[in-house]
This record gives C-alpha cells, structure tokens and sequence, in this order.
C-alpha cells in the first residue's frame, strides 16, 4: 500500500514536471525532479503552462531518514533538522497521504510559495521573547458568560460549512465557505461597537482567510488571536473531491463562531484587541497562518498570545480537553489549563502531534506564544479526518464535545484582553 502510494507520488511529480517542460517556465519544470541548479534562481511563485503552481516543501531530516521509499529526491537546501524539496502543489493531497500512511500520521511538513520564503524560514532563528504574564482575574465578566454557550448554534455552524462540496484552497466552494463565514461573522460584529469583519487575501492561492477583529478600547497594539482553519481537504483528490470536513475543522470555527456570539451577547468590550481567524490553506501545509504570522511579524504586532481549534468534535478519549505540547508555548498552555479548571467544567490533558500539525506552528515558528487545544489523545482522534466520511453524523451526530472548547474560548478571550468595563449589569440575562 505505502509502496502504491509513494510510487504515485513519483508519478504525480512526474506529471508535473512534464507540463511544465513544454510551458513558460522550464526552472520550475526540473525544479519538481530536483534539479538544484535550475531552482537556485527560482523566488517567485512559479506556475507550469496548465497554472499548476510549484511550491517549496521542508520535512524533518528524521522523517525522510526513516522512509526509505520518501519520494521526493535531491533537496534543493537542507540544514540539520530539515531539508526543501520543490513540488508541483498538485501533488500536496498524496504526500499528505504518504505522510499519513507511512507514519501513522497525517502530513508533518511545512509548504512555501517561493523558494526565498522556505530558504528565510528553515535559516529563522527561534525569535528570543519575553514571557507574558497571564492572570486570572475577570472571573466577574467571563463567569456568567459560559451558561451562554448552545449546542445547536454550533451543530448549525458544522452543518453550514460542511454543506459545501469541500473548502478546498484551490476550489470555487472554498472561497464561497470563505464569504459564507465572513457574512455569519459580520452578523455577530454588527452587535459589538467599533467590530468588523475583513477577508485577508492571500496572493498565492484563491481562498482567503477570514477575520473578525473587536478593537481594544486601552491597548489596541496588543492583540489576543482565536483561530482555526476554515478549509477541509480529501486525501484523494484535490478541487473537486467531497471534503465535508465536519470535524476537521467546521468544529473548530464552530466554536471561534459560537465564541464571538457569546461574546457579543453579553456587550463584552475588550482592553486589548481580540481577533477570531478563520484561516485558508491549511491542509496543504499550514499556508494561511502561515502568511498571517509572517505578515504580523514584519508589522511588529504584539500578539499576546493565540490559540488554535482544530478537531474539537469527537469524543475519542472521553470529555477531556487535551492541549498539544509540541510546536506551543509552555507558559501559555499552563495557563489555558487553569482557565479549563476555572471555567470549562471538564477535565485536561495533554498530547503530542510530533510534528507541525496545524496552525499553532506558524505562530510558534514566528516566535508569538500560540498553544492548541484538541478534541483527543493523538491517537483517539477522529480517524475520518481527510475523508467524506468526516461527518457531523459518523462523529456523534451532535456537537456537544465542542461545548467546553468553547467556554475555553471565552475565557481565553476575557483573561487574555481583559475587559474594559465592569461586569455589565445585563450579563445574567
Ligand atoms: N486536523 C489536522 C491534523 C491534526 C491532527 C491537528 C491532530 C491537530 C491534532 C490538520 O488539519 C491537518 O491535517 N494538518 C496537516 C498539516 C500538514 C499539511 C502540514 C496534516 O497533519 O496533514
Ligand atoms: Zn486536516
């Protein structure tokens, strides 16, 4: 099986290279097979005569190390934990596949748009940081909050974005998902003074990432991120393929959307300012947050601290919360425990991905504090991730096991940006 499918992804990198010899750009041509000399030159998005875009992928040396058949050959860089390989993108949902079969896991791999991003990111040092203080302390304004939180609204939120055929990157019901938020969002800002909503274009792909910000009445410069990926892919095919991807991740905006709700109910108005992403691109290499870190960290914004929903829905290992404990910050996630303590209800834990497994990574790797939260151990996960079979139906059929993420997510946003105001009177109601 492995064997297939590494031999598919030879054939898949063949493929691309051979319509790309015949088209406008014959450096990324060779690129896919590995050509070092041809590449060396290559720094913009490069596209073959059917449009298929190259891009540049970095695994960990102790992956490829450990398959023999890792089908990817010459690295056009490597330095002592990783190395590059340049592919057409075409081929990303069957190395994701390979990943996953080879390693029991799903993809572990990084995916950049040029070549001088990918050489800027594998040669980025660790950003030095000084470690926030966080403090518990707005238990007056989030307390009555979390009895807010409704099952329905977030089953709806699952439901709503799994109806589209997929949220591919690349395909047209990705971008209409991408509006399809955006317009949910905009109805929950029009009730929070100063809140909007704004599509974040990304230029090397077509979806784009979604955010609703709530400004900071004291210290707008530092900002607290919720976030979660808004696309879904199926691992055998690309554009066209059916990815309902309830779990993976219509769960995770499930709960930034019920999150925003709660928090516009109660006329919550921030200290510093929150912002919920909805983030393109994810499943073929962590691409949207990828490009947002990257672009705050140019800015020089003060992110204060971010956290990640990805697969939030099913009860794998019981009611637990279990916060990842690689890619993170160490500070930031003991934190989030005492706030599950303080006001989620249910137990925690936590597991390891053993590699970049969403989000969370390309803010760690940008050098802001980010920690995630899961739905499982690694291994109890919903295994219908990546499949048409990810459904809200083959998950439980209800969307309960989100309820204590999004208390989280409350809290998070209370705790982290404080409230500018005193309890409001009405926050019982
Ligand atoms: N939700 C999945 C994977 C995941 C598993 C996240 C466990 C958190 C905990 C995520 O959407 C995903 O599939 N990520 C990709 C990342 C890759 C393309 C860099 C993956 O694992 O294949
Ligand atoms: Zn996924």
């Amino acid at each position: 099986m492995i064997k297939r499918l590494a031999a598919a992804v030879a054939a898949v990198l063949l493929a691309g290279s051979a319509r790309a010899a015949g088209g406008l750009d014959p450096a990324a041509a060779s690129a896919a097979v590995g050509a070092e000399k041809a590449l060396a030159a290559a720094a913009a998005p490069a596209k073959d005569s059917s449009g298929n875009e190259t891009i540049w992928v970095s695994f960990a040396r102790a992956d490829i190390a450990s398959a023999p058949d890792f089908p990817l050959k010459s690295p056009i860089l490597s330095n002592e934990g990783a190395a590059l390989f340049s592919v057409p993108a075409s081929a990303l949902p069957l190395l994701s596949r390979f990943m996953h079969e080879r390693f029991n896991r799903c993809g572990g791999f990084f995916a950049y748009a040029s070549k001088a991003k990918a050489a800027a990111a594998l040669s980025a040092a660790p950003k030095a940081r000084a470690s926030a203080a966080y403090t518990l302390d707005q238990q007056a304004v989030a307390g009555p909050m979390m009895a807010k939180v409704a099952e329905p609204n977030l089953r709806a939120t699952i439901d709503g974005l799994a109806a589209f055929n997929n949220r591919y990157y690349t395909a047209d019901d990705g971008v209409a998902a991408a509006n399809w938020l955006k317009d949910r969002w905009q109805e929950l800002a029009a009730k929070i003074p100063g809140a909007s909503v704004a599509l974040f274009p990304h230029s090397d792909w077509k979806q784009p990432s979604v955010v609703l910000t709530i400004p900071g009445a004291d210290k707008p410069d530092e900002i607290v991120v919720l976030g979660g990926h808004l696309d879904s892919i199926n691992q055998w095919g690309g554009a066209e393929a059916r990815a309902p991807g309830a779990d993976d991740n219509a769960s995770g905006i499930a709960v930034l959307t019920e999150t925003a709700r709660v928090l516009a109910d109660s006329g919550f108005r921030p200290r510093r300012t929150v912002q919920i992403i909805g983030y393109a691109a994810e499943e073929v290499g962590l691409r949207g947050s990828q490009d947002i870190a990257e672009q705050y960290a140019s800015a020089g914004k003060k992110v204060i601290g971010v956290i990640q929903y990805d697969m939030t829905n099913f009860p794998g290992s019981g009611d637990s919360i279990y916060f990842l404990s690689d890619n993170v910050d160490p500070d930031l996630t003991a934190f989030l425990g005492r706030l599950v303590d303080q006001y989620a209800g249910v137990h925690w834990s936590t597991t390891e991905c053993g590699y970049a497994c969403s989000d969370h990574a390309s803010w760690t790797r940008s050098g802001y504090p980010a920690t995630a939260a899961f739905e499982s151990t690694f291994d109890g996960m919903n295994h219908n991730l990546h499949t048409e079979g990810d459904t809200l139906a083959n998950g439980g059929g209800d969307a309960a096991h989100s309820a204590p993420f999004t208390k989280l997510g409350i809290a998070f946003a209370v705790e982290l940006a404080k409230s500018a105001a005193p309890a409001p009177r009405t926050a019982a109601r």
